[in-house]
């Protein structure tokens, strides 16, 4: 499929089947994952992959967000690992964690695998529920699985503000 049309016709999937992902698709999701750019190529990722029930029921406990996801991939990165910019100090584990998880989303997307990506969750929660050491910090969540049959894009999908609005060529 063309890559356009692909972020074009993905969409948040709210409402899961209870069908679950194979392996050689959760595979492939976590391979697009893998080979995201990170700053520095530091690969600070740690991506926890969510499937037993035991462990979507420690999901479930962290948000409200719940969709009957077979799967949740939570991606944290390791604040040892993570790249620092010299001059202040700001590190990249917010953005090296975005692109992998953006990767995975539309991945997913190419192999019939709904997906919403969930901010809205509590890290902490995250980070007792599945014992993570200090150095490790959570910053996105995709619930998956396979869309049921009522499953449909929000209003908000095809609210796209004009590429006048948010591209400036040159100058503000
Ligand atoms: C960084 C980020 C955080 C998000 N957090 C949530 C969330 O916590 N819960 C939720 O239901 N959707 C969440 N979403 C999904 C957005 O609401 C959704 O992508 C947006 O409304 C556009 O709709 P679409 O994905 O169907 O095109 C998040 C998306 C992004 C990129």
């Amino acid at each position: 499929m063309d890559f356009l049309q692909l972020a074009k016709d993905r969409y948040s999937v709210r409402s899961f089947s209870d069908k679950k992902v194979e392996k050689e698709k959760l595979d492939y999701i976590l391979e697009a994952g893998r080979v995201a750019p990170t700053a520095c190529n530091n690969q600070p990722q740690r991506v926890l992959v969510v499937q037993s029930e035991e462990a979507l029921a420690k999901w479930r406990r962290c948000t409200r967000c719940h969709f009957n996801e077979q799967l949740v991939l939570i991606t944290c990165y390791d604040r040892e690992q993570v790249w620092h910019r010299s001059y202040d100090g700001h590190d990249s584990g917010d953005v090296d964690a975005s692109i992998v998880t953006t990767h995975q989303m539309l991945a997913a997307w190419e192999k019939g695998v709904g997906s919403t990506w969930i901010m809205f969750f509590d890290p902490d929660a995250v980070k007792a529920e599945f014992n993570l050491p200090d150095n490790i910090v959570p910053v996105s969540a995709l619930a998956m699985g396979y869309a049921a049959e009522d499953a449909k894009p929000s209003d908000r999908h095809g609210s796209k503000k004009d590429a006048k609005e948010t591209i400036i060529y040159d100058t503000f």
